[in-house]
């Protein structure tokens, strides 16, 4: 923690780009690997028809941009850029096709031993989350997912096999990506399908009282096993403004922030937060613990909290839920710009909610995604993405701000550093990427790699470690 004014990044900042397994690797039936969440919904993560992939029927994940394959001429594109930290996720079914052997899966684990020795060939720091929206679909089959037990057995197995295999390759992770969306979507979350007539928070809260044990044991195990490595959660952490000042308005907004703040509070401070007794009460919750469940939570925290910001929305009075990555929408805030996809691009509301977040947790924070979805219009062999340029541009120089506010900040992980299938919408067409991925939606294309605009603009920003903005 710094003890004086300071208006630089600092020495050790880690700049680099976050992917997720389920949207960049492809290979879907490679490698011994299983069957995953998203592989089974249809138009996007938010789809609740969720159904075994038929295999005549197209499929973006299948293919995705091939980095399973591809991935050293990925990394070596990563590394011109300067990276310092890659983030992507494990994906679970690769390890453990169906979740519940008791044996992991050699070829899945030799994949990821592969990737890890390229990025650090590079000296690229990996950023591993262990769970992000690619929970095996077998054991949202087979034990209705994070609303048994078990799944905390099957979960401890994994981090257990993870730490084991990759303690010397991997000092950074996260548990489960964007947790806080469980109150939100708890299907590609937590694998939890709400049933009509069901009481949706008691499932919610349940599924989720589990997964805390199950990151408290993950946070203990890491520790155990990899005393110099740390481990964060990770939430989605746009923020939400009133879009009035009514101070009924003001105060619900409140409500809806803690929604999220709901599981930070308990997974950095170790315990339930006061406030959610009420609404367990109000909404006849009865959250099923064994003996010992909350001296875990309270014995192991975790360190540092790494977060989602793209963009922010508003609360108006009386709507019951808005908010994060991908949800609905309120009011149009009249002060802001709109990207293409309808997400509202607020700079500023980054450097606030740095400043909420380190206030409330005094832990490090770390933006692991940030960035904008766009089209992208290739003309003679070039992309002058300019429009990513200048979002990338204001988030920097917001985050600087904080800094200087005094806020701790780990890294920066610009989210889609190479073009990848969007989570909310399975387009290949929202792109984010430094790097373009010749690929539409409809799955055509040769998937060759060709640099934009900003991937020039972010390795000058890396070298310069955020001063050339
Ligand atoms: C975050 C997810 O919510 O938002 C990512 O962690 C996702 O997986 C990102 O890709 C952006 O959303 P989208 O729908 O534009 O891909």
């Amino acid at each position: 923690m710094n003890t004086s004014y300071v208006d630089k990044f600092p020495e050790n900042f880690l700049w680099g780009g976050a992917v997720a397994a389920n949207q960049c690797e492809g290979g879907w039936k490679e490698g011994g690997k299983g069957v995953d969440y998203a592989a089974c919904c249809k138009n996007g993560l938010g789809d609740l028809d969720v159904s075994r992939p038929q295999e005549n029927v197209y499929h973006p994940e299948r293919e995705a941009i091939d980095f399973y394959h591809r991935y050293p001429e990925d990394i070596k594109l990563f590394a011109e850029m300067g990276f310092k930290v890659f983030r992507t996720s494990i994906h679970w079914t690769r390890i453990f096709p169906t979740g519940d052997e008791t044996e992991p899966n050699e070829e899945g684990l030799a994949f990821y031993d592969r990737m890890f020795d390229e990025l650090r060939r590079y000296g690229i720091e990996p950023l591993i989350t262990i769970s992000h929206y690619e929970i095996p679909i077998d054991l949202v089959e087979k034990y209705k997912s994070w609303r048994s037990r078990h799944l905390i057995d099957c979960f401890e197995r994994y981090c257990r096999v993870l730490f084991e295999r990759y303690k010397d390759k991997v000092k950074y992770w996260l548990t489960f990506n964007e947790i806080n969306n469980m109150r939100r979507n708890p299907s590609y979350v937590g694998g939890i399908l709400v049933q009509p007539g069901e009481n949706k928070s008691q499932a919610i809260f349940q599924a989720s009282h589990h997964m805390f044990v199950a990151n408290a044991k993950a946070v203990k195990l890491c520790h155990e096993i990899i005393p110099d490595a740390r481990i964060g959660v990770m939430c989605s952490l746009s923020n939400i403004y009133p879009n009035n000042c009514d101070p009924v308005t003001v105060l619900e907004t409140q409500d809806v922030r803690r929604r999220s703040l709901f599981f930070p509070d308990v997974m950095l401070r170790g315990y339930y937060p006061t406030y959610v007794y009420r609404l367990w009460k109000e909404h006849n919750v009865h959250v099923k613990m064994e003996e010992g469940d909350l001296e875990l939570i309270k014995k192991y925290p975790n360190e540092f909290l790494a977060f989602s910001y793209y963009r922010t929305t508003t609360h108006e009075k009386g709507q019951p839920y808005f908010g994060d990555t991908g949800g609905d929408v309120g009011t149009p805030n009249p002060y802001l710009e709109t990207s293409q996809w309808g997400w509202q691009i607020d700079p500023t509301g980054f450097r606030f909610t740095l400043n909420e977040l380190w206030d409330r947790y005094q832990v490090p924070l770390f933006p692991v995604e940030n960035g904008l979805g766009a089209r992208d219009v290739v003309e003679d062999g070039k992309i002058h993405d300019t429009y990513r340029i200048e979002y990338l541009r204001k988030h920097i120089l917001a985050m600087k701000e904080a800094i200087k506010d005094g806020v701790d900040i780990m890294g920066y992980a610009y989210w889609g550093p190479i073009d990848i299938v969007s989570a909310g919408t399975f387009q290949m067409s929202k792109r984010y990427g430094f790097i373009y991925v010749d690929k539409d939606d409809q799955g055509n294309g040769t998937l060759a790699r060709l640099k934009k605009d900003s991937f020039e603009y972010y390795k000058k920003v890396i070298a310069s470690n955020g001063e050339d903005l």
